[in-house]
């Protein structure tokens, strides 16, 4: 057994959880990604599979979800200006990510796929995209793996960048782009909400990705916390029960 001294000791070495804002776990996010973030129409209320999860993660730590919507491209440094304390926000997590942010461990697999209009069927995989414009979200995985058929397998196609992915979807639909690429989901979603409008090609050149919960690296006893209670979450089954409320049948 501790000493009451030692134990005190060991306490205080071990590092505090730091909040923006006492009693809150305050997530930054793109709030226009269905069906991982959304503004719920009817209700006008933030929705959506990461929704859900922050909620819960935030439930089982004693605390509120407090969620600030941002734009993509200042996600990051708004997690470095501790604007929020996580980012939660279909994330992959990539190693240049890494560099600047911690990840939980992963939440998701996902992987792009190229949406085009219905009556677009030239385009049958990457290759075919050769001459063609593409739209993507800047600086999301869509956009890298853009540039990086341009790059690395030679393929002349001319990227449109847009600061949101309902406006790249938007290029596609108004013939601004022949096609964007974007994560799975999203791309299911989009054709299911629009019968006939949009038409989904998978492609064995886009590889797996992983969703992590970014967590400032100044704060590794948040990082722990959350996986600590994203491990639970899916040991007990609330997982699947969020999962097949935005995915099931
Ligand atoms: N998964 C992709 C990435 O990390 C796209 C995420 C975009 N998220 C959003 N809420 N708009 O780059």
């Amino acid at each position: 057994l501790l000493g009451c001294t030692q134990q005190a000791e060991q306490k205080e070495e071990k590092a505090q959880i730091k909040l923006v804002e006492p009693g809150y776990l305050t997530v930054g996010s793109d709030i226009a990604y269905p069906p991982f973030e959304f503004t719920d129409e009817k209700t006008g209320e933030y929705a959506g599979f990461d929704i859900d999860l922050m909620k819960e993660i935030a439930k089982r730590m004693g605390l509120e979800a407090k969620f600030v919507n941002t734009a993509w491209d200042g996600i990051i440094p708004g997690l470095l200006a501790h604007k929020y304390d996580v980012i939660c926000s279909a994330m992959t997590i990539t190693e240049e990510r890494a560099k600047q942010v911690d990840f939980s461990d992963p939440y998701f697999e996902a992987k792009q796929v190229i949406i085009t209009r219905a009556d677009e069927t030239d385009i049958q995989d990457v290759e075919d995209l050769n001459g063609k414009v593409v739209a993507v979200q800047q600086g999301t995985t869509g956009d890298f793996a853009a540039q990086r058929l341009k790059d690395e397998k030679g393929i002349q196609l001319e990227i449109k960048r847009f600061e949101g992915t309902p406006e790249a979807l938007m290029a596609v639909q108004k013939g601004d782009a022949d096609a964007a690429i974007i994560d799975n989901f999203v791309a299911y979603i989009a054709a299911k909400e629009n019968p006939g409008l949009y038409r989904i090609v998978e492609s064995d050149e886009f590889a797996p990705e992983y969703y992590g919960i970014a967590v400032n690296k100044d704060n590794p006893a948040l990082l722990e916390k959350i996986n600590e209670v994203l491990k639970e979450i899916k040991e007990d089954g609330t997982y699947d029960k969020i999962y097949n409320k935005w995915f099931g049948e």
